[in-house]
């Protein structure tokens, strides 16, 4: 099994793990052979990547998560209904809300050995509930990273959940607009987060620092964000946590003006934008909790030996048990081995081969580590 990028599916092959829709529709299941029409059906619905069967990458089990994915599906729906209230104008269940955090703090606190790994489903048009569920998620592990308690957690998992809510006031076409923005429309957009504030402080039972992570979301630790151009210790914790994750989530996803990052370049973006927009000690909790290589990629080790991630250690994320299939030659091995990098001081991994790169390694030609 491994991950293939939507624009690299081919007919043929096959699905490994089904692909649900935000609303737990089955959009593709596992097993199913991929034809053209499904190929188009997924581009046109905006799934991103698909985990596919593969021969020389044998089956990898299950990939651990840090939610399951019922957990997951559920909330999704809830902010999707949240939305939806807001359109109508009906008032928000805040009850629910509570349930649906109180449950994901539950998870991640019994999970928490288990390290992020990308969500693989998403869908332009549900863009904003998938990635409101990540952000909830990866701004709680951050927080039990930095030890904060079951309130605490409660108070920025309901923020994070919410915190684009004020989208709601902002036009779709703006919203949606593939194109540039006139900066008329920047500047409508940039009101999201007051408008968030102003919807979530009529709620008496919202904490009041869960209504400031929406307000915060969008300042920067050097004061050159947005709206009131906060800086350092002046932005709640709760909102420089969800700052970071915010910026994370959305890097992982193809937008219609570019296309997904990696896992890895993700946490290179955020690393770099330590002290700049982000609160460093924020960035280093957040990247603490990332499957920097997922389970299912192909990389390149330093030896130019080529492999799959079997698994990973969550004490040290970016050293992955790999299962090397192909030597330095680029031939298939007779018999392909496991190695944990957290034993091999020496060996890391130098690449992760994107899907030409594999396609050629298919083809008996790989990359030389020199030209990377
Ligand atoms: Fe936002």
């Amino acid at each position: 099994m491994r991950r293939v990028s939507t624009r690299y599916l081919q007919p043929g092959m096959t699905v490994a793990r089904t692909i649900y829709s935000s609303s737990g529709k089955v959009l593709l299941a596992a097993g199913m052979r991929i034809t053209p029409k499904y190929i188009k059906r997924l581009q046109d619905v905006g799934v991103a990547s698909v985990y596919i069967k593969d021969d020389l990458f044998d089956d990898l089990g299950d990939i651990p998560d840090v939610l399951s994915e019922k957990s997951r599906l559920e909330t999704t729906q809830l902010v999707k209904e949240s939305f939806l209230a807001m359109e109508t104008n009906q008032r928000l269940n805040i009850r629910a809300v509570k349930e649906v955090v109180d449950g994901i703090i539950d998870e991640l606190l019994a999970n928490r050995d288990v390290l992020f790994h990308l969500a693989d489903i998403r869908s332009y048009d549900d863009y904003t509930f998938f990635h409101s569920v990540n952000v909830c998620i990866l701004s709680l592990m951050t927080a039990i990273t930095l030890g904060y308690n079951k309130l605490k957690l409660k108070e920025l998992g309901i923020g994070a959940l919410l915190h684009d809510i004020g989208k709601i006031r902002i036009s779709k076409e703006i919203l949606n607009k593939a194109g540039e923005l006139t900066s008329k429309e920047y500047k409508l957009i940039r009101k999201h987060p007051e408008y968030g504030y102003e919807i979530l402080r009529t709620y008496d039972d919202v904490p009041l620092l869960s209504a400031h992570v929406s307000l915060q979301h969008h300042e920067r630790w050097d004061g050159k964000g947005y709206p009131r151009r906060l800086a350092g210790e002046q932005i709640h914790e709760h909102a420089r946590i969800v700052a970071v994750a915010d910026v994370y989530d959305a890097l992982l996803a193809d937008r219609p003006y570019r296309p997904a990052y990696s896992v890895n370049q993700a946490v290179t973006i955020v690393s770099r934008m330590s002290n700049t927009y982000f609160q460093s000690r924020a960035v280093a909790a957040l990247v603490s909790n990332i499957a920097v290589f997922p389970i299912g990629s192909v990389v390149m080790l330093s030896t130019g030996q080529t492999g799959i991630v079997v698994d990973v250690n969550s004490n040290c994320p970016t050293r992955p048990i790999v299962k090397v299939v192909f030597d330095q030659y680029g031939n298939k091995m007779p018999k392909s081995h496991e190695v944990d990098l957290t034993h091999l001081n020496t060996v890391f991994i130098a690449k992760v081969l994107s899907e030409e790169e594999i396609v050629r390694i298919f083809r008996g030609s790989v990359p030389e580590v020199a030209d990377l």
